[in-house]
């Protein structure tokens, strides 16, 4: 649909919304590609903080999935940092924001302290949401449940909290991500 500056300048939001929301450089876009299975719909770079706009992609005309600048990425200046999380925040408490937000974590890392306060805010907030681990092929399987385990016990999360890997290198976890899209659809009765 096209990218905006940022959410006020977003096109009018007539469909569910799914915001993909993570640090910089964790696979946001890559994931969005693989999800509707169309290479370099979204733009993908090996350089942090490639996506600097909100990205809009509407899907089968029945919700948009939103692609969001990274958060995390040391070279911004600390006025943009500052506006990234009020218009993030004024997002996720506006009525006509995301139905549901996909949480973005790197399979690799330890959750930051920006990933635990982004957390903490959405949980806050009563909007559905999901962590979504990222390029799970970039750890061995024998060590990845460990690995889950360790992202989970740091984000204070209930235990109920939807959780997804996936690989867009691998192809992991596709069906299980739009499966979730679906099923907050259906139970927001925002289905059609
Ligand atoms: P920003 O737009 O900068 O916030 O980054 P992003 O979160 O959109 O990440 P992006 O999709 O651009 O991917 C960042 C880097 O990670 C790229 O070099 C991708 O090729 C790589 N990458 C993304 N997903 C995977 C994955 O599942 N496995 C592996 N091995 N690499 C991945
Ligand atoms: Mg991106």
């Amino acid at each position: 649909m096209g990218s905006f500056p940022g959410p006020a300048d977003r096109p009018p939001p007539l469909l569910p919304q799914f915001a993909f929301l993570g640090r910089s450089n964790c696979g946001k876009s890559s994931l969005i590609n693989e999800l509707l299975q169309r290479k370099g719909l979204a733009r993908i770079s090996g350089q942090p903080g490639k996506t600097r706009l909100w990205n809009y992609f509407r899907v089968e005309r029945r919700f948009d999935l939103v692609d969001l600048p990274g958060y995390g990425y040391a070279r911004v200046s600390k006025a943009q940092r500052e506006r990234w999380w009020q218009q993030f925040r004024a997002f996720l408490a506006d009525p006509e924001g995301p139905a549901a937000v996909l949480h973005l974590l790197d399979a690799r890392h330890v959750p930051s302290e920006q990933d635990r306060q982004i957390s903490h805010w959405l949980l806050e907030s009563g909007l559905a949401f999901a962590l979504v681990v990222t390029k799970v092929d970039k750890v061995g399987s024998t060590r990845r449940l460990a690995q889950y385990r360790k992202i989970i016990g740091a984000l204070d999360v209930p235990a109920t909290t939807p959780f997804l890997p996936t690989s867009a290198e691998a192809r992991l976890g596709r069906a299980e991500v739009l499966g979730w899209i679906d099923a907050v659809l259906t139970a927001s009765d925002h289905g059609v």
